[in-house]
């Protein structure tokens, strides 16, 4: 079984193209927060593509989790912005996602003309994955094509029903995350290290169990170093950690314990005031009331030795609390060290997180390859099969 791609010859002229794209992107003062690299600007070029071939393109993406419901606070309107922008030319919102009006919308469209609908989770039925929210969006369309490998985890009526409504097919982005992390499953060259960061250990650990076996070694930074941390008895102060995933975390120290690398020195600040002290300690002397911040610099050298011999290198999750500048010295230090590889090891990073760190790092080009997907690269890694990347195989 095969993915059903996009050909490049593909004759697209005065077809419509319901194109799912994942936009779902931070907002800062109504303003979609999306670098050079960013998922709006990547995704553009692929828009960008279709439209010079002549083809009429509705757009549909989620924006963040309204639950079904129509909040303003939620509207795609900075993504028609955004898009706007990169493709030089006015990209309407089409307020009905389904219906008459849209319908009437999508007919009027000009050869090379777009069109982008409003968050697909407005409507209850997206997330049920409705069918008769899939064949509502389908009457707008000719076929289907799906460039959003990011949420190829979740099972919704744009992502999964609609692939029985329309001709579907992977988008050139989505395709290429397929067969990039497929090739990573199938042959890693050994060294093999993974880097993993983040919070919630639980939606890392199937990922975790199907690479250990053949990683040769498991750096862990961030929250989730709290949980091993948790996991041994060691005090955490008031840092934040994973409590569903202690017992996790127990049960693969026994099993992986040789492969798993914790962090033997952190930074610590006294509270999470701007004004709070900071120090250099062990993990085990972390007083009542302190919070671990970031990874010291012994733990980072010893990274940094390990990746230095790999071959194959993933990493996904923040390795410290990045998002006050004083406690990113251990994630920007990681993606260095990693980027440092290139021409050496194949290396794959993703996660939504990590991603806008190498962005702002100038480093997004010194990678092999950066997965748009966090929860679904992982979900990919893991072995399990994505509904979104299910129903494009045949
Ligand atoms: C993401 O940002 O990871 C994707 O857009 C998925 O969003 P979701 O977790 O709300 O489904």
């Amino acid at each position: 079984m095969r993915l059903r791609t996009l050909r490049k010859d593909a004759p697209l002229g005065g077809k419509r193209v319901l194109l799912r794209i994942d936009a779902n992107v931070p907002v800062k003062k109504g303003r979609a927060v999306d670098g050079m690299f960013g998922r709006i600007a990547q995704v553009a070029v692929d828009i960008e593509w279709l439209l010079q071939k002549g083809a009429r393109v509705i757009l549909m993406t989620h924006f963040g989790r309204p639950d079904g419901k129509r909040v303003s606070a939620y509207s795609v309107r900075p993504v028609a912005k955004r898009l706007s922008q990169l493709l030089n030319c006015k990209v309407p919102i089409c307020r009905e996602i389904v219906g008459e009006k849209a319908e009437r919308a999508a007919a009027r469209l000009p050869d090379g003309g777009v069109l982008l609908l409003e968050n697909l989770r407005f409507d209850p039925r997206e997330e049920k994955n409705s069918p008769s929210f899939a064949q509502a969006l389908g009457r707008l369309a000719d076929m289907y094509v799906d460039d959003a490998f990011s949420v190829a985890h979740r099972s919704h009526a744009s992502i999964d029903a609609i692939a029985d409504i329309l001709p579907s097919y992977a988008g050139p982005r989505f395709a290429h995350e397929v067969e990039v992390l497929s090739r990573l499953m199938r042959a890693p060259k050994k060294p093999f290290v993974l880097c993993m960061g983040g919070l919630k250990l639980k939606t890392k650990l199937p990922m975790l169990k199907r690479l250990l076996p053949s990683v040769e070694v498991v750096l862990i930074g961030g929250a989730l170093a709290h949980t091993f941390f948790a996991a041994k008895g060691l005090p955490l102060g008031a840092s934040a950690f994973d409590e569903e995933g202690v017992t996790l975390a127990k049960e693969l120290i026994r099993t992986w314990g040789e492969k798993i690398q914790l962090p033997s020195d952190v930074v610590v600040a006294s509270s999470l005031r701007e004004d709070a002290r900071i120090r250099l300690g062990t993990p085990e002397s972390i007083r009542h009331a302190e919070r671990i911040m970031d990874v010291g610099p012994e733990t980072l050298k010893r990274y940094a030795e390990s990746l230095s011999r790999a071959r194959t290198i993933v990493w996904n999750g923040p390795f410290g609390y990045c998002e006050r500048e004083a406690f990113s010295a251990g994630t920007q230090a990681m993606a260095r060290a990693i980027a440092d590889r290139i021409g050496e090891a194949f290396t794959v990073v993703g996660g939504g997180d990590t991603v806008p760190v190498i962005d702002g790092m100038g480093l997004f080009n010194k990678f092999s390859f950066v997965s748009m997907g966090g929860g679904a690269m992982l979900d990919f890694l893991s072995g399990d099969e994505l509904p979104g990347v299910r129903v494009l195989m045949g």
